[in-house]
């Protein structure tokens, strides 16, 4: 098999066992489904009164800087516990039910060296795989069909700190890849990458069947979505398909851009 091949068999086996193709209305929960999720810290309020209900596989979440995006993945993907409202995925109770939410959603972060915590590959990817209860035996196999799938079996026992910022951004999404979760969540992954690195990250992301949330503040890498939401000071602003949802926020992005007064420009 060759390694593309090999990429679309694991990718293919992440994703749903209904062969339905993908995540449809068939499944018997919603993918995402918010139901007016707050969130209060030290009394102020990050995220309000946020619900979303969606099946679709690629969903994006708009906002400026500051207006509660990596907030809302964190609280999505469980790590943060909302203080009002309830998060689901794919039926699971992400804040309550640690180990099937490592099951139901992964998220990449910005930076990949707020991800990582082992100095080589092999280690990282199989991390995921021993909290999700697999024994040592199942994980060491997990990671390396996900390293062959993606042609880099050679990097198992590479340090970590050897490999470029795109590379680690890769490793990082290999290691969510092997858990095989319903939903990936993704933080910016484009930030800090080069052109060429963001195209290959890009393509690599199209083929993966789970559902995907791309928290973004840049409209033009959301085109190919389904469903946005836009999201402000915490709240939804406004949520449709992506390309409505976009085309108003860059009209509103623009507005705002167009004036002098740097008080309204956060972040
Ligand atoms: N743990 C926290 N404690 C206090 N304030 C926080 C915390 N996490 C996020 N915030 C605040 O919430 C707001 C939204 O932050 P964030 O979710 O990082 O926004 P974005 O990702 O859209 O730039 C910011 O004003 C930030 O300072
Ligand atoms: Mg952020």
């Amino acid at each position: 098999m060759g390694s593309f091949a090999q990429a679309r068999w694991l990718l293919d086996r992440a994703a749903l066992p209904t062969g339905s193709g993908g995540f449809d209305v068939t499944h018997p929960s919603p993918l995402l489904a918010l139901d007016g999720v707050d969130l209060v810290i030290d009394g102020r309020a990050i995220l309000r009164g946020i619900t979303v209900q969606s099946d679709a596989c690629r969903i994006a979440v708009l906002g400026r800087n500051g207006s509660g995006k990596s907030t809302l993945a964190r609280v999505i993907a469980g790590l943060v516990p909302s203080t009002g409202g309830e998060v689901r995925v794919a039926g699971v109770d992400v804040a309550r039910d640690r180990r099937a939410a490592l099951g139901a959603v992964g998220i990449l972060f910005q930076n990949p060296d707020h991800q990582i915590i082992f100095p080589t590959v092999g280690e990282e990817l199989a991390f995921g795989l021993l909290q999700m209860g697999q024994t040592k035996v199942q994980a060491a196999e997990g990671v390396a069909d996900t390293l062959a799938a993606f042609g880099k079996g050679h990097w198992h026992d590479a340090a970590i700190h050897t490999l470029s910022q795109g590379q680690r951004q890769l490793v990082c999404l290999m290691a969510i890849l092997a858990m095989r979760p319903k939903l990936i969540l993704l933080d910016e992954p484009f930030a800090g990458l080069d052109i060429p690195t963001a195209l290959h990250l890009t393509r690599v992301l199209a083929r993966v069947e789970a559902g995907i949330v791309h928290i973004t503040h840049d409209p033009r890498t959301i085109a190919a979505y389904d469903h946005a939401l836009w999201i402000d000071e915490g709240a939804v602003v406004a949520q449709g398909p992506a390309v409505t949802v976009a085309g108003e926020f860059e009209a509103r992005m623009q507005e705002i851009g167009a004036r002098d007064d740097l008080a309204h420009i956060s972040g």
